[in-house]
């Protein structure tokens, strides 16, 4: 669909995935119970100023809460953004998203395309028909970020806020402006439609261009996330490695408390399970980059969150 006389030739796309700022709600203004990803793509977009005169077309991906997205969900949206960016005549890509698993998407995304066009990732807290939705307002801001001349790469862009794919992070279950970027803080901030930048829009991960494999596969390798805490223990490692042969774990990312560190009891079950051909990883429990030290019980990647620290070492074993 067209929204206005297109009056500038590069166009952009709009993927819906779902999410809260597809919501429908039975009351208007209730912002927490509501049906994420009821609403058409299309018309979230419908009357936004930004939009008009602009060369824009709408594709609904998938309808969903973040919190169920599948395999087969991510791939669709990997395949459609791998077609989108490489037709020239497209400039960028927006993604309406839920907020709950954004980070991962926007994660994923970056480490497979590695994108020389912005892929922006969008969302809201509000469902759509709430008394005052921020989704309009965070669309538009995705949209600016989507036109600025020389963006690349994968970012989140929520309550004014450009976050990089490797940061970001979901940190409260109901503010509009849920997400932090940590020590790293946000690329950039969207002020009345204009984008101003405070560093370097997002590098490839290490290792991308990994779309083709994680496209075919039928099912990702086993990985779980695991996390360490008063009185932890080994039982959980264990009952893994006990598994039958197709059950059996291939990795595991457990979260660590402060520094990277463990209790012991988990740490000794951990080993086993690396002695077992287990690939174990460690992220810190806070989110942030463990700052490395001699006794780090398991090496980290690249400092990434436990969720993000998940899905690199599932595409680490997807590859092996
Ligand atoms: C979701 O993640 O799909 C629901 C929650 C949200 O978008 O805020």
């Amino acid at each position: 669909m067209q929204v206005g006389e297109p009056t500038k030739a590069a166009r952009v796309v709009v993927l819906g995935m779902g999410g809260t700022i597809a919501g429908r709600a039975e009351r208007a203004g209730d912002n927490v119970g509501y049906d994420a990803g009821a609403v058409p793509v299309e018309d979230l977009a419908a009357g936004l100023p930004v939009l008009q005169g602009r060369n824009v077309s709408f594709e609904q991906v998938a309808q969903i809460n973040s919190k169920d997205m599948r395999l087969a969900d991510l791939q669709r949206l990997v395949d459609r953004a791998r077609v989108h960016l490489a037709d020239p005549s497209v400039q960028g890509i927006v993604v309406t998203h839920g907020t709950d698993t954004i980070e991962e998407t926007a994660y994923l995304l970056q480490t497979l395309l590695a994108p020389a066009k912005p892929l922006v990732l969008t969302c809201a807290m509000r469902p759509a028909p709430a008394g005052s939705p921020d989704g309009p307002q965070n669309l538009s801001d995705a949209v600016a970020v989507a036109t600025e001349p020389g963006a690349r790469g994968v970012v989140v862009v929520c309550a004014g806020r450009v976050h990089g794919p490797h940061e970001v992070a979901k940190q409260h279950p109901y503010r509009t402006d849920p997400f932090d970027s940590g020590d790293a803080g946000v690329i950039a901030q969207v002020e009345e439609g204009r984008v101003r930048r405070f560093r370097d829009w997002p590098v490839a991960a290490r290792r991308t261009g990994r779309a083709e494999a994680f496209l075919r596969a039928s099912a990702m390798p086993r990985v779980v996330w695991l996390s360490s805490h008063a009185d932890a223990q080994a039982w959980p490692v264990r009952a893994l490695l006990a598994a039958s042969p197709e059950q059996r774990v291939q990795g595991i990312v457990v979260s660590g408390t402060g520094n990277a560190s463990l209790h012991t009891e988990l740490d000794a079950a951990l080993r086993e399970a690396e002695a077992a051909g287990v690939r174990v990883v460690i992220a810190n429990r806070n989110g942030a980059p463990p700052v490395p030290y001699p006794q780090q019980p398991f090496a980290d990647i690249d400092g990434l969150s436990p969720p993000k620290a998940r899905w690199a070492l599932t595409l680490d074993l997807l590859e092996a």
